[in-house]
């Protein structure tokens, strides 16, 4: 981490209201001036030698950090997320209408248990918006992803349709979409989890993605050992690319009773959920035999982290929560880390590496 994030940065952001100062946050990231002080930065050569290629769904990755969903939920920022070091970055949630998302406060930070709440609920532009600023961005360096997500107004049973008409808007525009049938913010969201529901979703998405796309659907760390084999079963057989595993949780498992009624509902991020999203990971990797591309998120903070999840069985990773505390150096970081980290254990490459504490 930087010294001047760290001693400096972090601590006047984290004085704000969480919400202000991602807002701030993205702004001075517009304007250029995390690369003004020099922080973060394209991999060098020697790192991304350790990689070797990184080929998944039909897409090449220059490195195998993503930015999480939620962060740059309206495609502002993306070719500057792309030169702090991210190898992709995902878009969104975005919807087809625009919505406002859930009241103020709806943002809150546990530094002691480098954590994060949020019930935002899909604060958007919108699909039309959303798609009319990929098209301006043109060809960037990074893979992007659009995460699409449903209107908080919609009901389950139109959900189809929704999603639908954000798919058409953005998949022009996109190297590969993610359907987010996992946040815990929009009422009965997570119910598209259920078997009926989510291959019929996955299938009329699928149907209509007459460019062939790769699809992948994002999934919450809350589902039981069962759940998530029927979940890879409806994958596999609606021909998606991979699933990104995982959402934020509604468990506070580790999180203090007056922090819990102090905060309410939300979505928990960053370390607590980190091994539970590893978990997940193994799960879907053993299940799946190592056949569906996983990406990993979940509380990654290190390239330690970071290694543990491609041991578990992630092709890809992302974060959110991490590069909150981190800093704009947190993907160049996570990249030199992950990179002396896999020669240290003898990998030639990302690939060799993934999977590897739970293969057989
Ligand atoms: C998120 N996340 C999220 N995910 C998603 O699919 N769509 C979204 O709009 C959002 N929004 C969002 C907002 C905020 C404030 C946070 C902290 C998170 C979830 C995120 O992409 C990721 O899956 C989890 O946060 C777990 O990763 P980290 O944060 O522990 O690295």
């Amino acid at each position: 981490m930087s010294k001047l994030w760290e001693k400096l940065v972090r601590p006047v952001m984290f004085r704000l209201d969480a919400e202000r100062a991602h807002d701030l946050g993205m702004t001075a990231l517009r304007s250029g001036m995390a690369m003004t002080f020099g922080l973060g930065g394209a991999p060098a050569p020697e790192v991304l030698s350790a990689f070797g290629t990184i080929e998944r769904f039909g897409l090449t990755f220059e490195n195998p950090i993503g930015l999480a969903a939620g962060f740059d939920k309206n495609g502002k920022a993306v070719s500057q997320f792309s030169d702090l070091g991210f190898g992709f970055v995902e878009v969104g949630t975005v919807t087809y209408e625009p919505q406002t998302g859930n009241p103020k406060p709806r943002l809150f930070r546990l530094p002691e248990q480098n954590a994060l709440v949020n019930r935002l609920g899909f604060n958007n532009e919108g699909a039309v918006a959303m798609a009319r600023r990929l098209k301006e961005l043109g060809r960037i360096r990074c893979v992007v992803g659009v995460n699409i997500g449903r209107n908080k107004d919609v009901r389950n049973e139109d959900a189809v349709e929704n999603y639908l008409k954000t798919s058409d808007l953005v998949c022009p525009y996109a190297d590969y979409v993610a359907v987010n049938v996992s946040s815990p913010n929009t009422p009965g969201l997570r119910e598209l989890q259920r078997s009926e529901n989510l291959d019929e979703l996955l299938n009329a998405i699928q149907t209509r993605n007459v460019q062939q796309l790769p699809l992948l659907l994002k999934i919450a760390p809350d589902l039981n050992e069962n759940e998530i084999e029927e979940i890879v079963d409806i994958c596999l057989r609606n021909d998606i690319a991979g699933i990104i595993a995982t959402n934020t949780t509604i468990s506070r498992e580790g999180i203090a009773a007056h922090d819990v009624v102090r905060i309410g509902a939300g979505g928990l991020s960053g370390k607590p959920l980190e091994a539970r999203s590893t978990e997940v990971v193994s799960t879907i990797y053993r299940y799946s035999k190592g056949k569906l591309p996983i990406i990993g998120v979940g509380g990654i903070f290190d390239a330690e982290d970071a290694f543990r999840k491609i041991a578990a069985g992630a092709s890809l990773i992302q974060a959110y929560t991490g590069f909150i505390y981190s800093g704009p150096a947190f993907a160049r970081d996570i990249n030199i880390g992950l990179a002396a980290k896999l020669r240290e254990q003898g990998f030639s490459s990302l690939d060799e590496a993934v999977g590897s504490a739970v293969r057989p």
